[in-house]
């Protein structure tokens, strides 16, 4: 793992309704640096979040949004300011679009990542990395907590890491106290978890635990 980039531990908000949305943001906004929030629509993924009116107002802090949606552009509109846009390479069909939406985000003053899932081939995204702040490899088919890693991911870590030293490279889907030293060490500096954080009642030391595990302990 290179020394270049730095480590960060970001809890994955995926909530169907607002009063939870808020209250997991509190709970873990005085932890963290950045939060994603996982936005699905039903039909990019079998699972559906909270939508355009739960996300108003929000309290004022660093965010990512993991825009899990058929169509990002209708959604991204809406979301001015200094965000960072996680979009699916999957829902991209061109490089005409890409240019789009590229442009929409850097108009707001926000910052543009792509996603990729697993069945994806890795290839379709390279030719768009030095135009972007940060790749998001899913570990998991999106849609779901508590989804095992798929360690097969790692492939993609490497390859990302050897080719771009400084990129941002987050992992998202099954990371906990077993696997996110994997993914760690095998390229990935951003690491995204949703019940690895928000289960049982301290939600503080879950994160301190895997930032810990992710550095210095593999664990066994
Ligand atoms: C995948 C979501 C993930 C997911 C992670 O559907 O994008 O962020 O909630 O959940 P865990 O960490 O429980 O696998």
């Amino acid at each position: 793992m290179g020394v270049f980039v730095q480590v960060e531990v970001i809890p994955a908000i995926l909530s169907k309704t607002r009063s939870d949305l808020l209250s997991k943001i509190n709970s873990v906004s005085s932890y963290v640096n950045l939060i994603q929030l996982d936005i699905m629509d039903g039909f990019f993924v079998p699972n559906k979040t909270v939508g355009l009116s739960d996300l108003t107002d929000l309290p004022p802090l660093q965010y990512e949004f993991h825009w899990m949606v058929n169509d990002p552009i209708n959604w991204i509109k809406h979301f001015p300011g200094p965000h960072i846009h996680l979009v699916h390479i999957e829902t991209i069909p061109n490089k005409e679009e890409f240019d789009r939406i590229e442009s929409l985000i850097k108009k707001q003053g926000g910052q543009m990542g792509l996603a990729i899932n697993p069945p994806t081939p890795i290839e379709s995204l390279l030719p768009f990395i030095p135009r972007v702040s940060e790749v998001l490899i899913m570990t998991v088919n999106p849609g779901f907590s508590g989804q095992k890693y798929i360690y097969a991911m790692e492939s993609r870590l490497r390859l990302l890491r050897s080719k771009f030293p400084k990129l941002t490279i987050e992992v998202d889907g099954g990371v906990n106290l077993e696997t996110i030293h994997h993914a760690y060490q095998n390229g990935a500096n951003y690491l995204a978890a949703a019940s690895a954080i928000f289960s049982g009642t301290d939600i503080g030391s879950n994160i301190v635990a895997l930032k810990k595990r992710a550095i210095g302990d593999a664990g066994g």
